[in-house]
């Protein structure tokens, strides 16, 4: 390790262990949350959902638990994960946050892991989906999903589905990784072959070249993980180089088509079946409270980086509950694990062994419903695990 990374250590175990007498009358009175969250770059996108759905559900349920006033500190680390550990040092010293939480990318939340231990601050991970995010802190709990869930079942399902060789294309970074192990796995031992296997950068990426390389493959269809916010413009040049019509359909976990850019994808994304934690439609009496707040909020779809902001948010109020208004690391992570809740994606629980969302899995297809887009779901994975844990 670094020496300024063990100097920022000893700054936040000496923040903590005077932490009990330090704390002000007022400071107990309130529990603090530091939101580190990408808010500008190129995952905007997923910093602005989970900013409003915190917004939302704060509005809904007010911002009083147990006696303790939650405040919200807000902080746009951009995805650099230099500036996630910056700010989650910063927030944990000088704000002295109970709580941090967000993370738009796998990057930042292992960059905040080190501080989170030392300092005995949960860590909620509302959107990040590398399997061993997890296993970095005995105080990281997860509110988004992992790649693993979904890959695994999409892989199944597309040798079930007669689908014999796929090509790949995955963003070149730890989630697109585990996308593509576990799709593979699933795909190959079914009799499926990988024709082409393409990495993208995950800054900026050009699919262009890459798709031509796919196109030329001739593959039934092509397996996509890109993050949250890129799914738009890779389904624009999907269309511009004609892959819709020289009939090579979109398969993968559902990020590819997430619902708050599925609308202006146009009919190139019709018939896409993704294997996914949220739909915007899902039918159910949560969902449709949710969507109809949230439009009403901000005038847009939410997607599923909104729902694991709104999990998030919640978890931690109902933690704050259980413990009536304790707010120390041990007492919130304890209170946390084997949490179950309705959230507007389905039935959804945190596992008490590993600290990570259990929650269904819905294969979907994009269809047109009164002249508008949506991922349909039509076959449901209950309660799944993610399949990617290295410790029991
Ligand atoms: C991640 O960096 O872990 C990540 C980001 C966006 C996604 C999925 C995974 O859609």
């Amino acid at each position: 390790m670094s020496i300024r990374a063990n100097m920022l250590l000893g700054a936040v175990a000496a923040a903590a262990l005077v932490g009990g007498s330090a704390f002000s009358a007022h400071a107990a009175d309130t529990v603090k949350i530091g939101l580190i969250l990408p808010m500008t770059g190129g995952q905007a996108s997923t910093g602005k959902q989970i900013d409003n759905a915190v917004k939302l559900y704060m509005k809904q349920h007010g911002d009083t638990v147990a006696g303790k006033k939650v405040e919200v500190i807000l902080k746009d680390d951009a995805a650099v994960p230099d500036n996630t550990k910056r700010l989650a040092q910063e927030l944990i010293v000088n704000d002295k946050v109970n709580i941090i939480a967000g993370f738009g990318i796998t990057p930042a939340a292992f960059a905040a892991a080190p501080l989170a231990t030392q300092a005995k601050v949960p860590e909620v991970v509302m959107a990040a989906g590398t399997s061993i995010i997890t296993e970095k802190s005995p105080y990281i709990v997860r509110t988004s999903f992992t790649l693993g869930q979904s890959s695994t079942i999409i892989g199944d399902w597309a040798v079930k589905n007669g689908i014999k060789k796929v090509a790949t294309l995955t963003s070149d970074y730890a989630p697109g990784n585990d996308a593509l192990k576990f799709f593979k796995e699933h795909f190959t031992k079914g009799g499926g072959q990988i024709v082409e296997e393409v990495k993208v950068p995950l800054a900026n990426p050009d699919f262009a070249p890459f798709l031509q390389r796919m196109k030329d493959a001739k593959p039934d269809a092509m397996f996509v993980f890109v993050p949250a916010g890129q799914g738009g413009n890779f389904m624009k040049q999907y269309a511009e180089r004609g892959l819709d019509k020289s009939g090579i359909k979109v398969i993968g976990p559902g990020d590819v088509m997430d619902d708050d850019l599925l609308n202006n994808m146009g009919d190139a994304a019709l018939g896409a079946v993704t294997a996914h934690i949220y739909s915007a439609d899902h039918q159910s009496k949560e969902n449709k409270e949710f969507l109809a707040a949230y439009e009403k909020a901000y005038n847009q779809r939410p997607g599923f980086m909104a729902v694991g902001g709104y999990d998030g948010i919640h978890l931690i109020y109902a933690a704050l509950q259980k413990t009536g208004g304790k707010a120390d690391g041990d007492s919130l992570i304890a209170a946390m694990k084997g949490m179950k809740w309705e959230s507007p994606r389905g039935p959804i629980s945190i596992d008490p062994e590993t600290r990570d969302i259990v929650q269904n899995v819905y294969i979907r297809k994009v269809e047109k419903k009164n002249g508008q887009l949506w991922n349909v779901e039509f076959e449901t994975f209950k309660d799944v695990k993610d399949p990617g844990k290295t410790k029991k």
